[in-house]
């Protein structure tokens, strides 16, 4: 980086000032070196726009797809060929308040200033009461199978996909408002999203991003005084809420249903075109014309779609509602409802208190993740001549063992193992701690991470563990640990690790800081009260998740939840 400067600093010494503001914009914007310069002078860049009015959508590539002829926006449950269909958002009409916004997304995805975000044009903007000209914004029909099930039309029930942007890196991401009233797809709900549910998405899609973990991105948060009437837990009793908007981010919001109600409606014709779209837009580096490209474009979609799925294992994430139109079709993160991160291990964690069977807890994610690979495979059927059914079928059959060894892979670095040597020893090694923390309850996040912090010498000391922070010392009560950790030892000698490099990877991959519900919870009800403080400083500190963060350390965000936290209820209606 030094380096780069100073040849910076060179150039602009013969080519003037104007150049030095470009490079740094395109330095501020590509390698966040902002840390390194004075804000204010940054925000004045001039790549970055500072008014609304500066800022356009890009000419729509969506809108060449197939549009619903009917214009006028009222729910109907069988849509008919169509792909989107054009709708306006529902403005809010009370006061509208930001709540806080990604400087990240703003800066680096919409070339934006952060200080927009202070705009009141910016702020109508995500309340949906100011569409620019350059918007055509479209609500998306899709399916889905819900909890096994064909649960036929879905669709954007309450997002607003307003418009494509091309970015400064020439990018292409789709800017999506979620909360933002009545579509055709609402079924009987009322298009509106409440404010503790958007707090959950706006923070954990940008630290899911912080993680390293694909994800959409969350832009900004509004909240109005427009009041939502809800059902918080099913149980007949409504409140009423205050009605919040999300702008979310991703380069695509294609699902897998988004595939499938063109193949169950056998609208065959328009399921060509998506599928053609989605590789031209977003898999380039498969032919267009190449006539292997479907098998081709379901290999990459079902390795990204594992690769992610083991990504949320190793954090602990659980998505909770591992439905087809929850399964993005580039592999990113969607759709934040009942997630939650595990604490005390239990691999049967259930973030959404009604799924009483359990489908999606934590350990059935991988599973899950290859039973809605094979219902986007059946999707893909009508485009596949028989030998390229077959193709895709060898494709499924390979997702196991692929997922297995990826699984191990992101396990062995959690232990600060950098390879596979045998298969079986090492699924044991990684067994066995699992299955200590499951019966000694220890917390998933801060086990791996305590076990990184402390040199493996003094791990089998169990007696100085008791002063080692608060979950290793559960793990250390269990009869084998002892045992456990002389494999593990052994197991570092057999790669010929060092007990330094042990602890550097695991301080990489192991976060120190996850999005409990108590935080989330937290900051949530002082949001409710027009106190926004908590959810931007959970965002600052979800900015570095693997960097110990004094002021996080001191309001206690590595620390056991606190004992009202066991009462809350994560709710599902949102
Ligand atoms: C996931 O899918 C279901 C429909 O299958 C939908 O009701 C839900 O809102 C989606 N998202 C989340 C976060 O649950
Ligand atoms: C939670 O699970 C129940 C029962 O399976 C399901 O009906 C509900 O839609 C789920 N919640 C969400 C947000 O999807
Ligand atoms: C892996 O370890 C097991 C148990 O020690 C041993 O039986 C097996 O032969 C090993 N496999 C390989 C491929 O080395």
């Amino acid at each position: 980086m030094k380096k780069f400067l100073v040849v910076i600093q060179l150039y602009v010494s013969i080519t003037g000032v104007a150049v030095f503001r470009y490079n740094n914009c395109i330095l501020y914007q590509r390698n966040y070196t902002y840390l390194m310069m004075q804000k204010a002078n940054l925000y004045n860049c001039p790549l970055l726009k500072n008014k609304l009015d500066d800022w356009q959508f890009s000419q729509s590539r969506l809108v060449c797809l197939p549009l619903d002829i009917e214009k006028q926006n009222y729910v109907r449950r069988n849509v008919k060929d169509a792909i989107f269909s054009v709708v306006l958002p529902t403005p809010l009409t009370t006061e509208l308040k930001l709540v806080s916004c990604s400087e990240d997304a703003l800066i680096n995805i919409l070339d934006m200033s952060p200080s927009i975000a202070e705009t009141s044009e910016f702020v109508e903007f995500i309340a949906g009461n100011k569409l620019l000209s350059s918007s055509i914004p479209l609500a998306h029909r899709y399916g889905g199978h819900q909890f096994g099930y064909w649960a036929m039309q879905l669709g954007d029930g309450r997002a607003i996909l307003l418009g494509e942007y091309i970015n400064s890196a020439g990018e292409r991401w789709e800017l999506q408002l979620k909360g933002s009233g009545r579509t055709p797809y609402s079924r009987d709900a009322d298009g509106r999203a409440v404010l503790r549910s958007s707090v959950r998405e706006f923070l954990c899609s940008e630290a899911m991003y912080y993680l390293g973990i694909p994800t959409s991105r969350a832009a900004a948060l509004i909240v109005s005084r427009d009041p939502v009437l809800r059902d918080q837990f099913y149980n007949g009793y409504t409140i009423t809420e205050r009605a919040a908007v999300v702008l979310r981010l991703a380069q695509s919001w294609f699902r897998f249903g988004s595939l499938e109600i063109l193949t169950r409606n056998k609208e065959f014709d328009s399921l060509k075109k998506l599928v053609d779209f989605i590789i031209t837009e977003h898999y380039p580096e498969i032919g267009a014309e190449d006539e292997d490209r479907y098998v081709q474009l379901f290999r990459t979609v079902a390795h990204k779609t594992m690769d992610l799925a083991v990504d949320w294992m190793r954090v602990g994430f659980t998505h909770g509602v591992l439905n087809t139109d929850n399964m993005s079709i580039l592999a990113v993160t969607i759709d934040y409802g009942p997630f939650g991160f595990v604490e005390a291990y239990n691999s049967n964690f259930i973030p959404n208190t009604s799924d009483r069977e359990g489908r999606y807890s934590y350990s059935k994610q991988l599973e899950i993740a290859i039973w809605n690979l094979q219902k986007l495979s059946e999707a893909m059927f009508p485009l596949l001549s028989e030998s390229q059914i077959s193709s895709v079928m060898s494709i499924m059959k390979y997702m196991e063992m692929y997922s297995k060894s990826k699984y191990r892979l992101a396990f062995l670095a959690k232990l600060g193992l950098k390879q596979e040597i045998n298969f079986t020893t090492d699924d044991l090694l990684i067994m066995q701690l699992l299955q200590m923390m499951e019966q000694t309850e220890a917390d998933f996040t801060m086990t791996f991470r305590e076990l990184g912090d402390i040199p493996l010498e003094s791990l089998k000391n169990v007696e100085t563990l008791r002063k080692h922070g608060w979950s290793l010392p559960k793990l250390a009560s269990h009869r084998n640990y002892v045992e456990f950790i002389e494999m593990y030892q052994k197991r570092l000698e057999q790669e010929k690790g060092t007990d330094d490099e042990r602890r550097k990877l695991m301080s990489s991959v192991n976060p120190r800081y996850v999005l409990r519900n108590w935080m989330a919870q937290s900051a949530i009800e002082k949001a409710e009260k027009d106190d926004f403080s908590e959810v931007r400083f959970l965002l600052e500190v979800f900015k570095t998740p693997y960097t110990l963060n004094e002021e996080a350390e001191k309001r206690g965000y590595a620390d056991p939840s606190p004992d009202w936290a066991s009462n809350i209820r994560v709710s599902c209606s949102s």
